[in-house]
């Protein structure tokens, strides 16, 4: 098969669409103190918008469904996600304020994290209801952990009942009712997520860990493990791990969305397992020889390249 631009369904995220707010500063100030930062920037975030931008720049037909606030930062997210070419028909405006991530890092790299949900924490099971159709129509439905547990549960039981592929990101990982599993056709951690369902301390073999994963009933794990590439798991008897791509990198934001955002694509195209999940460690290799989340991901054409090169293409 080639990596032909076939016409393919609408891959649906499910998600969270924030702005990530970050001051440099010496030190995180303690409680009660004011210190002086020396460099800020805004970058639009959220892991649902994130894989969202990763899958349509690598050629995907997305649509969106999540919520900003009627505010400043709403307005240029969801101006960035448009020119990204995401269908928007189903992110609403949300009185109050749009989610956002109040980040300060200190030189060494050390940081401290405020996540305020703000409109993502409205994307309730009935938003999901009023745009039933769109999950139902879509040939795959990707969700992540950044919107209400509930909204996820309804979602899974929904796409479970109807047949409807879904992917779930367990990102940030938290306890989710058992049912959920069952109805999830990928379920894609990293190594601390898969150690937090294990409910171990870390994961030794990853192997084995993606195998008792699968026990949790999904039918297929991706096991995301950075620079060492993911571990590709399914009830089936596949067992495989994909090496990463090697190259420079200097700042792995965001490799996961990326990886997620490019599966989906390969898995919609009707590409087979394997193949997709080489497409989607190029486009996230890529990403993380760049700065920064959304801007960091790469088009369809240079995932194409750098497969090219590596002797993988045609596949
Ligand atoms: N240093 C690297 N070099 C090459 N590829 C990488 C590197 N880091 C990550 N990747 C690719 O990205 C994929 C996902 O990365 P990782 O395991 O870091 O996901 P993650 O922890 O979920 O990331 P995120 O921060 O986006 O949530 C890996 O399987 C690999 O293909
Ligand atoms: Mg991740």
């Amino acid at each position: 098969m080639s990596l032909g631009q076939e016409e393919t369904g609408w891959i649906a995220v499910v998600g969270s669409i924030n702005m990530d707010l970050v001051a440099s500063v010496e030190r995180i100030p303690a409680a009660g103190e004011t210190v002086r930062g020396w460099g800020f920037q805004t970058h639009p975030g959220g892991k649902g918008a994130n894989q969202a931008v990763a899958a349509a720049r690598l050629g995907g037909r997305v649509r969106m469904l999540g919520k900003v606030g009627r505010d400043a930062a709403g307005e240029l997210l969801l101006a960035r996600l448009q020119d990204t070419g995401v269908d928007l028909a189903c992110v609403a405006r949300e009185d109050g304020p749009t989610g956002v991530a109040l980040i300060s890092v200190q030189p060494e790299g050390e940081n401290s994290i405020v996540v305020v949900p703000g409109a993502n924490a409205a994307l309730t099971p009935e938003f999901v209801d009023a745009h039933r159709e769109t999950v139902l129509g879509a040939a795959m439905v990707l969700v992540q952990l950044e919107v209400p547990i509930a909204t996820v549960e309804h979602l899974a039981v929904l796409c479970g009942q109807h047949g409807v592929p879904l992917v779930l990101d367990p990102a940030p990982a938290q306890r989710l009712p058992e049912e959920v599993f069952r109805h999830l056709l990928w379920f894609t951690p990293n190594e601390t997520e898969a150690a937090f369902y294990l409910g171990e301390q870390t994961i030794t073999d990853a192997e084995q860990a993606a195998r008792r994963l699968l026990s949790l009933g999904m039918k297929g794990v991706a096991l995301k493990l950075g620079a060492r590439g993911v571990v590709l798991a399914t009830q089936d008897g596949t067992m495989e791990r994909l090496p990463a791509f090697e190259v420079e990198a200097v700042d792995t934001t965001a490799a996961g969305d990326t990886w997620n955002g490019g599966f989906a694509v390969g898995l919609t195209s009707g590409w087979s397992v394997k193949e997709a999940g080489r497409f989607a460690a190029a486009a996230a290799a890529i990403s993380v020889t760049r700065r920064g989340a959304q801007p960091s991901m790469p088009t369809r054409e240079e995932v194409e390249r750098l497969l090219q090169r590596q002797g993988h293409l045609p596949l």
